[in-house]
């Protein structure tokens, strides 16, 4: 395989990544996350995760060029993270990137993290390419949102997004308040498992109906909720369920609740996904992000994308959690199709979409 040789570095929120491709082979992928420092807040802290990055980002260049048998010298660009995310801990991604791009003479491409998480399919050892047009849907702590992708470096749409806490956020929130530590996605799936109460008998998704945000038909029908989510108001209801269960008393299960959230967040996600790869024609659908670790969300995606003649892609989940190859696999694409570097100057943007 051929191809230009690219480092790539993330580091919009807590992960610090760095990943070497050529072309469409990846070759390294190396991640280490300033998670457990977060854990005693129940969330990222911004200025603990900046921190890290600046203690992480250069033992993790070396490492990665270590990995992949690759002298600094042999590279052809560097690609990086310019947005979105957390603005300090973005700043230290770009700021080491434009130092290598600067030190080694080489051309800086400044990337969108969202493109990103769906250009990491190029480099996924498991097809040839990525399929477009996509539908694609991404989940994280970070991010919710649907993307119509008819092309990775220059048709890519967003069509909705989360207008309060993102679907990750939301699992996070949802998890403290049952007593469940961070981060909470995976503590709540074990739980709607039954497999945290020692019982191993799942919870009732029916046993407490949870709001399904901005999916009621008058929201469908609006351009600007049809696609767009809100999660906030789930936590709300499940504190409600939490404190009704403590006085009154009931024998309401954790795994209850936590199997009823889920479900809501799934259904919304999964929903509204298919109504965007309908709306579109496209019958093709791309998940991404952290969340897409979770079993329930891939099996009812899987169902409702079959029932729906549509292809799901799932990519290797080591690839879906925020990493540096996505970004290097991005950055190889934009420069085999002669794209244009971006300059020094280049800012670190928190909202960019
Ligand atoms: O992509 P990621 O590693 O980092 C960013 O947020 O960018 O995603 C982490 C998020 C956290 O909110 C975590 O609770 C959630 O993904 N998560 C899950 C599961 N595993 C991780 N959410 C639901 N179910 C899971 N199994
Ligand atoms: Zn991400």
């Amino acid at each position: 395989m051929s191809g230009p040789l690219v480092l790539g570095i993330e580091s919009s929120c807590d992960e610090t990544g760095v990943g070497i491709v050529r072309g469409r082979q990846l070759l390294t992928n190396t991640v280490s996350s300033s998670m457990d420092e977060h854990v005693r807040f129940g969330g990222v802290v911004p200025e603990v995760a900046s921190r890290a990055h600046v203690q992480a980002i250069g033992p993790a260049i070396v490492a990665a060029c270590d990995e992949a048998g690759v002298e600094l010298s042999e590279l052809d660009a560097i690609a990086v993270t310019a947005g979105p995310g957390l603005s300090g801990a973005l700043m230290v991604g770009v700021g080491a990137a434009k130092g290598l791009a600067a030190a080694l003479d080489l051309p800086l491409y400044g990337v969108n993290h969202l493109a990103a998480h769906v250009a990491v399919d190029l480099v996924a050892d498991d097809i040839e390419r990525l399929t477009t047009p996509t539908i694609a849907l991404l989940v994280s702590g970070g991010h919710t949102e649907i993307l119509r992708i008819g092309d990775i470096v220059d048709d890519i749409e967003l069509l909705g997004a989360t207008i309060d806490d993102a679907a990750g956020e939301a699992f996070d929130k949802t998890a403290r308040l049952l007593g469940l530590s961070y981060p909470g996605g995976p503590n709540v799936s074990k739980a709607a498992l039954g497999l945290l109460d020692g019982t191993g008998i799942p919870g009732d998704r029916q046993a407490v109906r949870f709001p399904r945000g901005l999916a009621k038909k008058s929201d469908l029908r609006d351009p600007d909720r049809r696609y767009s989510f809100s999660f906030s108001g789930l936590k709300t209801a499940a504190l409600r369920e939490v404190t009704k269960a403590e006085t009154l008393g009931t024998d309401l299960r954790v795994a209850d609740i936590a199997a009823g959230f889920e479900d809501a967040v799934v259904d919304v996600l999964v929903t509204k996904t298919l109504l965007a790869a309908a709306d579109t024609g496209i019958d093709h659908v791309v998940l991404g992000g952290g969340v897409a670790a979770n079993a329930h969300l891939r099996d009812v995606l899987a169902t409702r994308c079959a029932e729906a003649g549509v292809t799901l892609r799932v990519p290797p989940l080591a690839l879906c959690t925020d990493n540096g190859a996505m970004v290097a696999a991005l950055g190889a694409e934009l420069v085999s199709r002669g794209a244009a570097p971006s300059d020094l100057g280049l800012a670190a943007v928190s909202s960019l979409d």
